[in-house]
Order: C-alpha cells, then sequence, then structure tokens
C-alpha cells in the first residue's frame, strides 16, 4: 500500500523527530498535540533542525522549505480521517495510549496502519483498545533518538498483525533509510531489554559512590567506545521515561537486573527528568 499521508499523535522528543523524517522524504503529516501550543512547538523544533542542516551545508533551503510545508500541526483527531498511517508517540502510560487509541479507531479510514512507538508496552494490549478489524493493521514501530540521526526502527507484530502490515512498515522504513529489526511482543522488546540493565548498573555504581558522574560515563565513552556515557544518555532519554521502561520490564519479566534503582526514582520523584528539565544525574546545558 502507497502511505502518503501520516498522523503523528505526540510532538514530543521522539514524536517531532518522526514527523520531521516522514515530511523530510515527502509524507504529508499531520503533527497532533491536544494543545495546539506543543503542535507548533513541535513544529518548531523541526523548523530549528533544519536550519541547522542548512547552516552545515547538508539540506539546500528550497528542501527545507518544502519539509516544513509538509507539515500541519494540529490539535484535533480529524486529520487521521486521511492518513494512510497513524503513528502514536505520547508519552509511555498504557491508559493515555489506549484511550487516544480507541478515539483514533472512531477516526481513520478501515484500511489505515496504526503503529505505536511504544519503547515498552505490549502491543496486542494497545491493539485491544482498537476494533478486532482494526488489530491485523497494528503494529509497534519503535524508533530511536534522536529519530533524524539514529538508523533503526524495531517493528513489534502483535498477534493478530499480518503480513501485508509488516510489509508496508519494511517499506516504509526503507524510504527512511532505516533498518529494521523484528522484535516479539515482549516487554522492552530487543533494544530496551539490552540497553536498561547497563543504564540501572550506571545508576547503582553512581549511588554506591563508585564514581562520579562524569567518571562512569567517560569510562564507557573511552573505555567502551559508546557514543555517550549511560548517565549521560539516561538524562538525554528522560529519566521519568527510562523509570517507566524498567518497571514494565521489571514487572514482567522480573530480575534484579531491571530493577529501578532508587537514585532514579528520587530523582523523577524531585521532578529531575535530565535535559528537559536542565537537571538529572548531571546539569545543563553542560
Ligand atoms: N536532530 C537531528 N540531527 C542531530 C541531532 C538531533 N537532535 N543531534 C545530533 N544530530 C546530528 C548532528 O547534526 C550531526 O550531523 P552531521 O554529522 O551531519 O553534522 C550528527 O548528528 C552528530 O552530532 P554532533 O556532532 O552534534 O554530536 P555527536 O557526534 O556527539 O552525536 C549523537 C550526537 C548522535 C546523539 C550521539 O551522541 C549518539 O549516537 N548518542 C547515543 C544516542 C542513542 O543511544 N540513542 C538511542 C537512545 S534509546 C531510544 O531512543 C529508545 C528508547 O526507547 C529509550
Amino acid at each position: 500500500m502507497s502511505i502518503d499521508h501520516v498522523f503523528v499523535a505526540g510532538a514530543g522528543l521522539m514524536g517531532h523527530g518522526i514527523a520531521q523524517v516522514h515530511a523530510a522524504v515527502g509524507k504529508h503529516v499531520t503533527l497532533y498535540e491536544p494543545d495546539l501550543a506543543r503542535a507548533v512547538a513541535g513544529r518548531d523544533r523541526i523548523a530549528g533542525s533544519l536550519d541547522r542542516a542548512v547552516a552545515k551545508g547538508r539540506l539546500a533551503a528550497a528542501d527545507r522549505d518544502a519539509t516544513l510545508a509538509r507539515l500541519t500541526p494540529a490539535d484535533s483527531l480529524d486529520g487521521a480521517a486521511r492518513a494512510d498511517l497513524v503513528i502514536e508517540a505520547v508519552f509511555e502510560d498504557e491508559a493515555v495510549k489506549a484511550a487516544l487509541w480507541a478515539a483514533l479507531d472512531a477516526v481513520a479510514p478501515a484500511g489505515a496502519i496504526f503503529a505505536s512507538n511504544t519503547s515498552s508496552i505490549s502491543i496486542d494490549r494497545l491493539a485491544a483498545a482498537t476494533s478486532g478489524a482494526r488489530r491485523p493493521r497494528f503494529v509497534g514501530m519503535h524508533f530511536f533518538s534522536p529519530v533524524p540521526v539514529m538508523p533503526l526502527v524495531e517493528l513489534i507484530r502483535g498477534a493478530a498483525t499480518d503480513d501485508a502490515t509488516e510489509t508496508a512498515i519494511r517499506a516504509l522504513s526503507a524510504e527512511l533509510g532505516k533498518q529494521v529489526i523484528v522484535s516479539a511482543d515482549r516487554p522492552g522488546f530487543i533494544v530496551n531489554r539490552v540497553l536498561m540493565p547497563l543504564l540501572a548498573e550506571a545508576m547503582r555504581a553512581y549511588e554506591e559512590g563508585t564514581g562520579t558522574a562524569d567518571d562512569i560515563d567517560t569510562g564507557a565513552k573511552v573505555g567502551l567506545n559508546h557514543p555517550m556515557g549511560p548517565l549521560e544518555l539516561a538524562d538525554f532519554i528522560g529519566l521519568d521515561v527510562c523509570l517507566g521502561i524498567m518497571r514494565v520490564l521489571h514487572e514482567g519479566l522480573g530480575g534484579p537486573q531491571f530493577e529501578p534503582p532508587q537514585v532514579l526514582v528520587d530523582l523523577v520523584a524531585g521532578g529531575h527528568l535530565g535535559q528537559k528539565t536542565g537537571r538529572g544525574f548531571h546539569t545543563y546545558p553542560r
């Protein structure tokens, strides 16, 4: 099937990046937030990213303008009525996501694919919020941050997802320049199951006083050749997001490696969510 119109629900760290990469390859994108100012802020963030690419000589000004012209911020779900694909990238809260999917199911065309960017929540449980007729076209399409840079899509098939939907998401991912891996619908899928124990262990080393945040991060960067240290990466992802994913992993799989460290619980309770609030394991701007 051809995907021309994409409705992206959520204009935060992931949603704005997902909207950007689709608009950049010629899709018409509606960027939805219930509050229009947040949808417009998402579009402005995309404009800033495209401006930096133009300034670096990586993008022609005309292509930036054309990409932005294909993006429509919206505070209503009506745009989903024209969508070939709906991507949901709202906060990792199962009840919030399920309510949104149920509302979108009532608006979107019967043939539209529904893709959740959830980083850990069961695709089958989210699909259950939609009608039985929709479920063959319900799939997980998990992007990585920063979306324009990270070339991976984790595709999660639910029990009802059909082959045509997987084929369409694979073709779209290729258009976006992303490589696909397929994960079973298990807690945290593949990447976060591997990543979160590393981040949690770095946090435990920090809370036990094994090293400073800077030394723990430098250890991973210089000693392991990671692009970011684990504490810096947790701050970048969002400490609330990391905590939510660790909880899903711990509840779903058990195992002490997934248990959220106390220091993470305390930082989130104190409103220190990482880069987005200016403080996490580090303070920002650094
Ligand atoms: N949007 C668009 N482009 C961006 C960007 C952004 N937010 N951030 C960086 N870039 C681009 C830069 O423009 C630059 O491009 P050019 O080389 O063409 O000029 C390139 O990326 C490298 O950027 P920088 O030189 O500024 O910085 P860097 O070399 O330190 O790289 C990084 C930055 C790509 C973010 C790198 O540090 C990195 O790969 N970090 C790890 C990121 C990671 O692990 N992401 C996955 C997180 S897990 C997740 O997202 C899923 C989940 O469910 C939690």
